[in-house]
């Protein structure tokens, strides 16, 4: 069987966090986002967090205005980024924890123990037309619940696996890769759509584009940081290329 096409999404987050470090306007993450399209990126994923500490609200704006690819806003389930979403009305919203302290997405949302605040969100999202994505970790237990609150998408945390592979634990990275595959196929066969991100490069992304119930990978840190050493284009386009390869 062939699998269906596997969706590039470019995260441009960290962009936003080197230009953050001087507080002027360069690099812009917009004009990254523009040069992601151009390599062949069939999305662009952008987390607005509680203290902008990468991308802005302004960010958001330009983003939605001047992108014609699809966006992804990540966000907590607050009432505040509720607004901001409603307002702006991206293609699709991905719900994610967030941690003031944490320095990046730690761990999957914790949809089954949250069914009654996430309610809320989910039916607000799916009113106004913008698909709604749940992050959360190769579990059951949080699928059946992404499925209960109608979810249409379930974005697999990668990021168990890949520092799993990046520690060298062959054992726990097995374990991980077992785990994802199993949570992708009963994602699919429940009718939700199956994403993956957190943590994915070159050396990893091959195991989630093997996995045929998977549509669409996000993709962020690696690639802008590839960006320093071969260009922003270039790193996503070897990214498709390693993606198309390991498709079934
Ligand atoms: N998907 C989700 C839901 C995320 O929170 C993140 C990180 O913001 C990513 C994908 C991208 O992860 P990375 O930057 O590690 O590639």
């Amino acid at each position: 069987m062939r699998a269906p096409y596997l969706r590039l999404g470019v995260n441009i987050d960290h962009v936003a966090t080197i230009r953050n470090a001087r507080g002027g306007p360069y690099p812009d993450p917009i004009r990254a986002a523009m040069l992601a399209a151009q390599a062949g990126a069939d999305g662009i994923t952008a987390h607005l967090r509680e203290d902008r500490r990468h991308i802005s609200d302004a960010d958001l704006l330009r983003l939605s205005r001047e992108i014609e690819l699809p966006l992804n806003m990540e966000c907590a389930a607050t009432p505040e980024m509720l607004e901001i979403a409603l307002r702006h009305r991206p293609h699709a919203v991905c719900l994610v924890p967030e941690k003031r302290e944490e320095k990046t997405t730690e761990g999957g949302l914790d949809v089954a123990g949250q069914h009654n605040h996430l309610k809320h969100y989910t039916a607000r999202l799916r009113d106004a037309g913008i698909r709604v994505s749940l992050f959360i970790n190769p579990d059951e237990r949080q699928i059946i619940a992404a499925r209960d609150l109608q979810a249409d998408i379930v974005e697999l945390h990668a990021g168990g696996y890949c520092d799993a592979v990046l520690e060298g634990n062959l054992k726990k990275a097995e374990a991980e890769l077992a785990a994802h595959q199993k949570a992708a196929r009963s994602a699919a066969a429940l009718g939700l759509e199956v994403h993956a991100g957190h943590g994915i490069s070159f050396d990893t992304v091959g195991v989630f584009a093997a996995m045929p119930q998977v549509v669409e990978l996000n993709i962020g840190h690696f690639l802008i940081g590839e960006a320093i050493f071969i260009g922003l284009h270039e790193a996503v386009t070897r990214m498709r290329r390693l993606m198309d390869e390991a498709r079934p």
